[in-house]
């Protein structure tokens, strides 16, 4: 199967009141372990790259590798998607080398750190519609600023700062029309990376889930019925993963993500992509010190990343069923970027059209 519009699998979503995870991929054993969770829970599936993964894994050999998958498993609707693209450039140059979908970050200006303005958010965002569309490719824009930080992408908002740039409903409903886009990322008080929360359990000292703004998903929701809503920083950094790497040598105190039933919460009121890259990283960086730790005669490479690639499969298996695409693959006639350019009329017609 070729692949698909990420506007279809979003659509889909909608209509079955069911979430998608997009997985950040890097290398080859991600692709797999995603490709193999999606055949096995008959998933529809988002595999997306960030520009870090683009110019660590070389644009051609992650290209290729998406090939390889849509190829192994013609069955399961796969988009590719680019992650924080940071300008018009970069986005034009993934739409080129087959991406069927594209993320203008607009609410970041183009070095990644610095605080867009809203107008300046819409015209760069609807720059990459007035792009994308015509070729059928689908484009998430974001409002509002996530906290954290990675490979140099963010502001690096402290949670006081974060508080202040949570996605504005109002201006959310004026961002959708004026832009065309087919996904909007809400900043919702998520944050990317491992250290998502600052609250303590009083009683055990553990570090807690951030708490979310879910009154401003629901807002988005009342107001939009049919916007489909992204949740960045979605990882949940399960303890036990944490606990593997830190049992294994490894250093992350006070890891925390976000919790499941707030991203359920959130699929119940229109989220229907969620963003999950975290998680797998640590899945694979926990079985690998494992296995150094354990065996630390070995030095074939095939051994320690076959198990990363093994627990990183488990995750991506779970995040299926909990997001609820599991059991939805073989549910629909999947659309060529030719056919999905219907959907979109002349003016640009957004995910609330
Ligand atoms: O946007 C955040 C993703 O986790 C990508 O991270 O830029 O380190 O590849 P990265
Ligand atoms: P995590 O760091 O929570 O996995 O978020 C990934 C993400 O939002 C990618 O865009
Ligand atoms: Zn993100």
């Amino acid at each position: 199967m070729p692949l698909v519009p990420m506007r279809q699998i979003l659509d889909e979503a909608a209509k079955g009141g069911y979430g998608v995870g997009a997985f950040n991929v890097n290398n080859m054993e991600q692709i797999q372990a995603i490709m193999q969770a999606a055949h096995d829970t008959k998933s529809p599936v988002i595999i997306q790259a960030s520009r870090g993964a683009l110019k660590y894994s070389k644009m051609i050999y992650l290209r290729n590798l998406i090939a390889a998958a849509t190829e192994e498993f013609p069955e399961i609707p796969l988009t590719m998607h680019l992650d924080h693209g940071n300008s018009v450039e970069t986005c034009q140059q993934a739409i080129e080398l087959g991406f069927t979908s594209v993320m203008i970050d607009g609410s970041l200006a183009e070095d990644g750190k610095t605080i867009n303005d809203y107008a300046a958010n819409v015209a760069i965002t609807k720059k990459v519609v007035e792009m994308a569309h015509p070729l059928g490719v689908s484009v998430e824009g974001e409002l509002g600023a996530l906290g954290g930080i990675e490979d140099g992408h963010g502001a690096g908002l402290s949670t006081d700062e974060v508080e202040k740039h949570l996605t504005n409903p109002e201006e959310a409903e004026s961002f959708v029309a004026e832009t065309g886009l087919d996904a909007l990322a809400v900043a919702i008080g998520t944050s990317h990376g491992a250290y998502k929360g600052s609250r303590k359990d009083p009683k055990t000292g553990e570090t807690l889930p951030p708490l979310l703004a879910m009154d401003r998903i629901r807002e988005i929701h009342k107001r939009m019925p049919n916007c489909h809503m992204v949740m960045h920083g979605s990882s949940s950094v399960p303890k036990k993963l944490v606990d593997i790497i830190n049992q294994y040598g490894g250093r992350m105190p006070d890891a925390a993500g976000v919790a499941l039933d707030d991203i359920q919460e959130g699929i119940r009121n229109g989220v229907r992509k969620i963003n999950v890259d975290t998680d797998s990283r640590l899945a694979m960086t926990g079985a690998a010190r494992k296995v150094f730790a354990e065996t630390p005669e070995k030095f074939d490479p095939r051994d320690w990343l076959g198990p990363a690639r093994e627990a990183a499969y488990e995750v991506y298996v779970e995040r299926m069923n909990a997001f609820g695409q599991a059991g939805h693959a073989g549910d629909y006639e999947p659309m060529t970027l030719d056919d999905i350019k219907s959907v979109y009329c002349s003016g640009g017609c957004c995910c609330n059209g």
